[in-house]
Parts: structure tokens; C-alpha cells; sequence
């Protein structure tokens, strides 16, 4: 096969703060809305106490990033790390924490890619002002990135503001929004999300201020949708159940704005959220420099009627909701499904990066792409994990195609470096490359073990494609 990548092409591979530092209250951190979430379900399944032990393994994890050979390595800053209660004393131990992981990483020749906030909002911001309920949480966090820009701009030069808002948004957990009445929740939801734009806004241009040469974006949870069938209505509900889930989003970081069928939906269901004249102007000047996409699977809608019992804009389910007066979900019969339900989808990489590149003509890198699944340490001591092998390479197989059709992809950063506890499935479900030897309960020496797709994306980097 021809190879498309260019000779700088980042391979990467993708981790976030809470899934692998573990420390979570030490050297100064506070605690956060991943942390507590965490901790509700710790009867069940590991927690953030300990998660992949990255914090106190953090030399051990990054030399094994230089024996695969990464150019690249992504990873989030935990704000609570840097100002333990959101908007307070700045901590410098963690400070200290992330100059040191930047600082190793760039020694072995490993370009940093830092997300700022990946489901991770300081508690005390809760605890303050319900967090991205406020407008005070925008400005919070325009000063932590600010913080960070200032602290590691000099070494850092490609930067994620948020990881997956337009997903992290449909989930009332990581939105903590635990006591909002079912009847309020849409209206709260709207208000969070616009102020989490805002608050991508302000930081893009703090960063264009103070580090001019830097590559800043959104990282954004990305599914493509098929029409159910060839019914007019259902080709409609496919495009509105994206539009609705990733695209409307794409648009206000693109544009600055909501698109006319999303101000439709929200005057509609009464929950427009509440803005200020001078948003237009933050909103408008912070076009991202690239998109990050996190890619795992496509989805199918039909079209769902509204009716009595269910007006226009009544909501069913929070991740993949549907929505009546617009979509369905449905099953895709041609797709092979994961243990988790996660339909496997190559080709959709390809068309989606073709669809993002088409209307918003920007460089993309993908940020996330990986099989969760339970691995089994085998009596030898491995992971024969081909699964995972067939999974990335189908998925570089697309990413190559979509770069042979003209789309500016710059790199390719897979699910994940290590296990890590999964966001809603702890260790019983793993993604890494290296395999992290804990169980949900039994923490046993943490030691990591190269699987065999380690040694297969060995091999890819060091061809710079597949064979
Ligand atoms: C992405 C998130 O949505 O999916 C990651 O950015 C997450 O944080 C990944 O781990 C896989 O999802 P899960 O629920 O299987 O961990």
C-alpha cells in the first residue's frame, strides 16, 4: 500500500489526567468532579486514588513512550493540580509536576500535546457556583489556562483547551449536575455549555496573546451518522442527530456561533442560555488552528416523530439520546460491535475526516482511536492482543486514505499509552499499548507489560506507515 504520511507525521499515542496520575490528593491537588464521581462508584470499580500510578511512574512510562518510538505524546493537565480549588492560590508543586513530565518527555524527544481540561473541573467550583452554571467558571478557567500557558508555553507548543465538551455535556455526572430537577435540566445544560464555550474562547485568545507561534484547538468527540434507510426523513434525522451531537459544537468553535437549527431547538424548548454583548466579538475572534478528533465508531439514526405524550425536544437516554420531532437511534446490521457496543467502523474515520475537512478546512490530528476490551494476561506472561492490532491498523489504513484524498492530517495519537481507568468501566476495560498489571481491587505491583501491539505500532512508527 502507498503511504501518505508525511515524514513529520506525529504518531502519538493518548492518556488524560485522572485516568492515569492517581495522587489525587497529594503534593497539594484538590479534588475533582472526575475524583468524586470516581469515589461514588469505588464499591464497584477502581477509583483515581491510584489509577495507572503515572504520577509516581512517570520516568518508567516515558521511557517506554521513547523504546515504542513516539513523536508525540498527549496527555491532560489536572487544573486542580494547578489551582486546587479552581480559581485561588496557584499550587507550584503541580507546577513542578508537569515541568517535569514535559521536561522528560522533550529530553527523549517527544513532543508534548496538552489538553487543559478533560472532564476533570475542580470540586470547589462546584461546591462554589455549580460550576459551568456560572459565568465566573469562564473566567476561572480563562485564568488556569493562562496559568498554564504561562508556565510551560515556552516548551509546549500544541495545545487542546477542552476534550469532548460535546460529549461531556450530554452526561449529567460529569456536568455535576446531581440535584438539578429533571424538569430544569435542559435549561442548566444549555447555560454550561455556552459558558464552556466561552471559557474555549477566552483561553484560545489568552493563548494567541502570549504564545503567538502556538497550534491551539478543541478535541472533540466525533461520530458519523448513517440514515437508517434511504427515506428522506431518515437521511434527515442521520444529519440532525450529528448536527446535534458534534456538529453545532464544531460550528461555535469555527464560527463563533450557534448554527440556525440549534438557536431553533433552544428557543424552541425555552433554554436559549443567557449571554452578554460582548461574547460575540471573544466568540468570534478564537477560530481553533487545527481540530483534535477522537474517533471510535458511527452511529445510525431513523426518524422520530414527535407526538402527545412526547413534544418536540423530549430527550430519551444521555449519551446517545434521542431526540422526538428529529432522531432515533438505531443498530447498524453491517458493523461488527465490541463487547461494549461500540460499532466498528473504519471507513466512517475516513468519511468523517473528509466531511470536517470539507466544511472547516482545517489540519486535523486524531487524538483518540482505540478497542476497549478485556485483556488477558496469558501464561506466558504477554497480551496477545490482535484484536486491538486489527482495530488501529484499519483505522491508520483510514486515516491514510483520507490524507491520499486531499484531507491535512498531521497525526495520529491512538487510545490509549497505557491502561488506564476507563471513564465509566475502571480496569475491567483497557485500551493501552502497555498493559498496567492491576485488577478494579488488587493493585499488585503496577508493573507495566508491553503487549503485542506495542511491539506492532513499534513497527509502524519506525515505517512511517504500514507495509
Ligand atoms: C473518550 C474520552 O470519550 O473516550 C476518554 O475522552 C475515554 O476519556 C474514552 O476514556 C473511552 O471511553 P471509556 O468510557 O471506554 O473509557
Amino acid at each position: 500500500m502507498t503511504n501518505y504520511f508525511s515524514n513529520d507525521f506525529l504518531w502519538g499515542a493518548s492518556s488524560s489526567a485522572f485516568q492515569i496520575e492517581g495522587a489525587w490528593n497529594e503534593d497539594g491537588k484538590g479534588k475533582t468532579v472526575a475524583d468524586y464521581n470516581a469515589f461514588l462508584k469505588s464499591d464497584v470499580q477502581a477509583d483515581t486514588t491510584v489509577a495507572s500510578d503515572f504520577y509516581h511512574h512517570y520516568k518508567e512510562d516515558i521511557l517506554l513512550m521513547k523504546e515504542l518510538g513516539l513523536k508525540a505524546y498527549r496527555f491532560s493537565i489536572s487544573w486542580a493540580r494547578i489551582i486546587p480549588d479552581g480559581d485561588g492560590e496557584v499550587n507550584q508543586q503541580g507546577i513542578d509536576f508537569y515541568n517535569k513530565v514535559i521536561d522528560f518527555l522533550l529530553e527523549n524527544d517527544i513532543t508534548p500535546l496538552v489538553t487543559l481540561y478533560h472532564f476533570d473541573l475542580p470540586f470547589a467550583l462546584v461546591d462554589k457556583y455549580n460550576g459551568w452554571e456560572s459565568r465566573d467558571c469562564a473566567y476561572a478557567f480563562e485564568r488556569y489556562a493562562k496559568t498554564c500557558f504561562e508556565a510551560f508555553g515556552d516548551r509546549v507548543t500544541y495545545w487542546q483547551v477542552h476534550n469532548e465538551q460535546n460529549l461531556m455535556a450530554r452526561v449529567n455526572i460529569r456536568m455535576n449536575m446531581y440535584d438539578v430537577p429533571a424538569e430544569q435540566a435542559e435549561k442548566v445544560r444549555a447555560q454550561m455549555d455556552y459558558h464552556m464555550f466561552l471559557a474555549h474562547a477566552l483561553a484560545t485568545n489568552a493563548c494567541r496573546d502570549i504564545l503567538p507561534d502556538a497550534q491551539i484547538g478543541p478535541a472533540v468527540s466525533s461520530t458519523m451518522t448513517y440514515p437508517h434507510s434511504n427515506r428522506p426523513e431518515d437521511v434527515w434525522a442521520a444529519r440532525m442527530n450529528d448536527n446535534f451531537k458534534t456538529n453545532y459544537a464544531l460550528e461555535m468553535y469555527c464560527f463563533g456561533e450557534y448554527p440556525g437549527y440549534y438557536q431553533a431547538y433552544l428557543k424552541k424548548c425555552g433554554i436559549y442560555p443567557e449571554t452578554k454583548p460582548e461574547d460575540e466579538a471573544i466568540l468570534k475572534a478564537s477560530k481553533p488552528d487545527y481540530l483534535a478528533v477522537n474517533y471510535y465508531r458511527t452511529l445510525v439514526a431513523s426518524y422520530l416523530p414527535a407526538d402527545e405524550a412526547h413534544p418536540v425536544g423530549t430527550k430519551v437516554n444521555d449519551i446517545d439520546f434521542d431526540l422526538y420531532g428529529y432522531f432515533k437511534m438505531e443498530k447498524n446490521e453491517n458493523l461488527v460491535v465490541t463487547d461494549y457496543g461500540i460499532q466498528v467502523d473504519p471507513t466512517g474515520l475516513r468519511l468523517l475526516l473528509n466531511d470536517y475537512y470539507e466544511k472547516y478546512r482545517l489540519p486535523m490530528i486524531i487524538t483518540e482511536n482505540g478497542l476497549g476490551t478485556g485483556d488477558q494476561l496469558t501464561e506466558d506472561g504477554k497480551i496477545h492482543d490482535d484484536y486491538r492490532i486489527d482495530y488501529l491498523k484499519d483505522h491508520i489504513a483510514a486515516g491514510n486514505d483520507a490524507i491520499a484524498d486531499g484531507v491535512e492530517l498531521f497525526g495520529y495519537s491512538p487510545w490509549s499509552f497505557t491502561d488506564l481507568l476507563s471513564s465509566r468501566q475502571g480496569f475491567a476495560k483497557r485500551y493501552g499499548l502497555v498493559y498496567i498489571d492491576r485488577d478494579d481491587f488488587d493493585l499488585k505491583e503496577l508493573r507495566r507489560i508491553r503487549k503485542d501491539s506495542f511491539y506492532w505500532y513499534q513497527d509502524v512508527i519506525r515505517n512511517n506507515g504500514l507495509d
